[in-house]
């Protein structure tokens, strides 16, 4: 869906008019001094960001799938070592544990919050392994193979309930790294410390990815780290540069995964609005909560956990029929999406794998249901009145023909 469409799903063309005099300027000053690659306006906007999440350290890389592979690496997950993640998220996620050579292991996500459930993590970890007694270490009974790490997947903007997922990290001895790719500045308030913390600060290490649809997004592909930990950040700055601190002296392997000088300028400049973008998300999502609150009885809306200050990547409903209002929206020019319409136990990617429907029941129920409605910063009153109308007007009509 483009921008001719009466609602788009997506705006990003105004933000980038809005900006314009500020982005070129930082285009120009890339051509002055043709430095492309690193260098100081990558320094800045990784202080920035760093600054911005409340953490020591931000490492700038190519992307936030290379984001979590490398930082994967970096916290030193092991060929064959498992790593637990959700079956509802991206593919990317799931890309990563494999292509840092371990095994993914899936834990359903809460039905409320469509993020990692702590019970199920529980169950998993307490009926499904146990303690090697040569190593002392967490490994699955089946596999026999060590788990390694968990990857909360903050989804649609809302955060994973972190303190009882940390909680068990630290019984078990599990790295916790953040999948926090849809959710920059979205923040956790840890009941257990009694402050909010954002995402990205939580974990060991977390990845965000800035593809330009998400809240803080480059001009192309671009992702980063965030860690409080010198040493992992110091062999993620050398595994996104081949394995090198000192040119043309590789202490091992690495990846060409660097973070172009150009993106990283314009990142620094849309930071500066990213506090402003994501309160007129969270205002835009209210007012769906409240306008869209009378179809309840056929309609479920996001519900923001009391731990949760979500900053609304997307705006994602549940109704029955989904395919049906999807077309009924479009039919009126609206836009929508499906985040994600196949979990992915049941991918073809992983069908090596012999997961079964049935696995991992909530994420297979939503994945049927759940429909993206337009959100993004610039969302006029009157645009998102129109969608609510379209919606509205579908859920009547269906009452009234079951009637
Ligand atoms: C949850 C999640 N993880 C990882 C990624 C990967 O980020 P990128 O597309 O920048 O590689 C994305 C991006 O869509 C995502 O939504």
């Amino acid at each position: 869906m483009t921008n001719q469409a009466k609602v788009p799903f997506l705006d990003l063309v105004t933000p980038h008019q809005e900006l314009e005099a500020e982005l070129l300027a930082v285009a120009q000053k890339a051509f002055s001094t043709a430095g492309f690659i690193g260098g100081p306006m990558v320094e800045e906007f990784e202080r920035e960001f760093a600054r911005f999440c409340g953490t020591r350290y931000c490492v700038g890389v190519s992307s936030g799938t290379d984001a979590l592979r490398f930082t994967f690496m970096a916290a030193g997950v092991g060929p064959g070592d498992i790593i637990i993640t959700v079956p509802h998220t991206f593919i990317a996620t799931t890309e990563a544990i494999s292509q840092a050579g371990a095994q993914i292991a899936f834990v359903d996500v809460n039905e409320a919050t469509y993020t990692l459930d702590p019970e199920r993590l529980r169950e998993y970890i307490e009926t499904r392994c146990e303690i090697d007694n040569a190593s002392g270490r967490l490994i699955e009974c089946a596999s026999r193979r060590r788990v390694a790490a968990i990857v909360p997947v903050h989804l649609y903007g809302q955060t994973a309930d972190m303190d009882p997922i940390m909680e068990l990290a630290r019984k078990y001895n599990l790295i916790v790294i953040e999948d926090a790719c849809q959710a920059h500045g979205a923040e956790y308030f840890s009941a257990r410390d009694g402050i909010w913390k954002k995402t990205g600060s939580m974990g060991h290490a977390a990845a965000f990815s800035f593809y330009p649809g998400k809240n803080l997004g480059a001009c192309g592909e671009a992702g980063a780290t965030t860690t409080n930990d010198e040493a992992m950040a110091q062999r993620m700055r050398m595994i996104r540069d081949h394995g090198q601190a000192k040119k043309y002296y590789h202490d091992m392997e690495g990846y060409n995964g660097r973070l172009d000088s150009i993106q990283a300028g314009w990142l620094s400049v849309k930071l500066r609005h990213l506090a402003k973008w994501n309160e007129s998300r969270r205002e835009l999502a209210h007012r769906y909560h409240e306008l869209l609150s009378e179809a309840k009885d056929s309609l479920v809306i996001p519900r923001e956990a009391s731990w949760t200050k979500g900053v609304y990547h997307l705006y994602v409903v549940r109704v029955q029929d989904r395919e049906a209002l999807q077309a009924h929206l479009a039919e009126a020019g609206i836009g929508t999406g499906i985040h994600y319409p196949i979990p992915l136990h049941l991918q073809k990617a992983y069908q090596h794998r012999g997961y079964k429907k049935g696995d991992f029941p909530v994420t297979e129920r939503v994945a049927k249901e759940i429909l993206s409605l337009p959100m993004f910063p610039q969302l006029q009153r009157h645009q998102q009145e129109e969608v609510v109308a379209k919606v509205l007007e579908f859920v009547t009509s269906k009452i009234g023909a079951s009637r």
